[in-house]
């Protein structure tokens, strides 16, 4: 093969353990998606990881028989010179960062939540200008290439990018939706690909509109089911407290994992406290878990996926990832449900907002498939997290104490004002290092 066929991918946050599965991804879809050169690029700090997942890459790759070349990089600049997709798995502060958003809201009696509540906030504005910054980058580099952001808040995100850049070849990922579909079909005793779901939402709070076996539609049935057997649906990251069955029966939807955050506030925050007592928050759990993937990943002999990283939340992401860039690279028109502009596709939220929606897969991006206004029990909740992210994306960007102020005391989980900025103060302070563009 010559060096001009093939692709050319930027994975920044490369040393990140899920990694394996990204590789994973693309060993399998070879044939369709010829990766030519995978460039993994990290921070200096995270140069032991980004050395030891890179070993097993190559060695993933090696016992494949694919010829992909794998390099590992801290110049990000060298890594996204002519890529043709870049994709960003990167964690600002790392995971002490992410146990700080989890703890400091739990002294206030308000969830501590990585994506949600305050936690989400302070991810979303130690994030943001991160990715600006690699935009920018991306512009010099790589004009004509796909950015596909998996990091997290990746609702947030993608809204900051077409909010405060010119960039547009941007889709934003994540495996919510895939695991909703997996646990339908779980429930139901069918394979995936019999199911289909109508999604519509925001990340972190998409529902399933309606579900579909072979066609026909079984929303009803399957929330039945969830209800009487008491499978809830959740991830591993998410405690799997079951739903009231009536409450589902009425809502006639599937909720998302996250969802719990919002109907079941109270009961969520004891077990959330509860946990941070008795075995740490899920930073926490996930820091030790991290320690022995490493370990695992340092194995000579190691040259597949090893299934403990299963224990992650991340579960079908390099399915989601490898699909979705196998799907624009060949124009596949498959329906995939990602975060994109709204375009109309939603009623209720702006056309030139991000939203995650079942879309059609092209080589021109996605074409997100319209669903009409929300139901009426969602519309004001969706409405109002958009309006959340909006605020925070624009606070991530200005560094604008007040904007942030009114972000935090607009999100639903947090009761007031003046707790708002009780734990915007005392998260400034602890998260300081990472948000210069407070800190003038
Ligand atoms: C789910 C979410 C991801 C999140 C992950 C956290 O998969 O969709 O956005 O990153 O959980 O999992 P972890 O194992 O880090 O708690």
């Amino acid at each position: 093969m010559t060096k001009k066929q093939g692709l050319k991918i930027a994975t920044i946050g490369g040393g990140s353990s899920y990694t394996p599965e990204l590789i994973e991804g693309f060993i399998k879809r070879y044939d369709t998606l010829p990766v030519r050169e995978l460039w993994l690029v990290d921070i200096p700090a995270g140069k032991e990881k980004l050395n030891i997942v890179g070993n097993l890459a190559k060695r993933m790759v090696k016992e494949a028989g694919v010829p992909m070349e794998i390099h590992l990089t801290l110049d990000r600049e060298e890594a996204l010179k002519d890529a043709d997709y870049v994709t960003t798995q990167f964690r600002v502060g790392l995971l002490d960062a992410r146990a700080k958003d989890e703890k400091i809201p739990l002294k206030y009696d308000v969830i501590g939540q990585e994506t949600n509540g305050p936690g989400g906030l302070f991810k979303g504005l130690r994030t943001i200008p991160v990715i600006l910054d690699i935009i920018a980058d991306m512009e010099r580099l790589c004009p004509e290439a796909w950015l596909i952001n998996f990091t997290n808040p990746a609702g947030m995100v993608t809204e900051a990018i077409y909010r405060h850049s010119n960039w547009r070849k941007v889709v934003g990922l994540c495996n919510v939706p895939v695991g909703m579909k997996m646990g339908v079909a779980k429930a139901l005793d069918v394979k995936p690909e019999r199911v289909h779901v109508d999604f519509a939402g925001l990340n972190h709070m998409v529902f399933g509109l309606d579900i579909y076996l072979d066609g026909e539609c079984i929303t009803e049935e399957v929330i039945e089911k969830i209800t009487s057997e008491g499978s809830s649906m959740t991830m591993k990251n998410i405690v799997d407290l079951g739903w009231e069955p009536d409450f589902l029966k009425a809502l006639k939807l599937l909720p998302c994992p996250y969802h719990r955050y919002y109907y079941k506030t109270a009961d969520m925050l004891a077990e959330e406290k509860k946990d941070a007592e008795e075995k740490g928050t899920r930073a926490e759990v996930v820091q030790k878990l991290e320690r022995e993937l490493f370990e695992l990943y340092k194995d000579v002999n190691l040259n597949k996926k090893p299934e403990q990283l299963e224990k992650r939340g991340g579960a079908y992401y390099s399915d989601a990832a490898c699909n979705l860039i196998e799907s624009i690279h060949n124009d596949r028109g498959d329906v995939q449900p990602v975060n994109t502009l709204n375009k109309g596709a939603i009623a209720s939220i702006p056309d030139d907002s991000a939203v995650e929606v079942n879309c059609m897969i092209t080589k021109s991006g996605p074409k997100p498939v319209a669903v009409g206004d929300l139901p009426v029990p969602v519309r004001g909740l969706v409405q109002q997290i958009k309006s959340f992210e909006r605020v925070a994306a624009e606070a991530a960007v200005t560094g604008n104490y007040q904007t942030a102020l009114l972000a935090m005391t607009i999100n639903p989980l947090v009761p007031s004002d003046i707790i708002a900025r009780q734990i915007l103060d005392e998260m400034l302070e602890a998260h300081k290092e990472y948000l210069p563009q407070f800190n003038k």
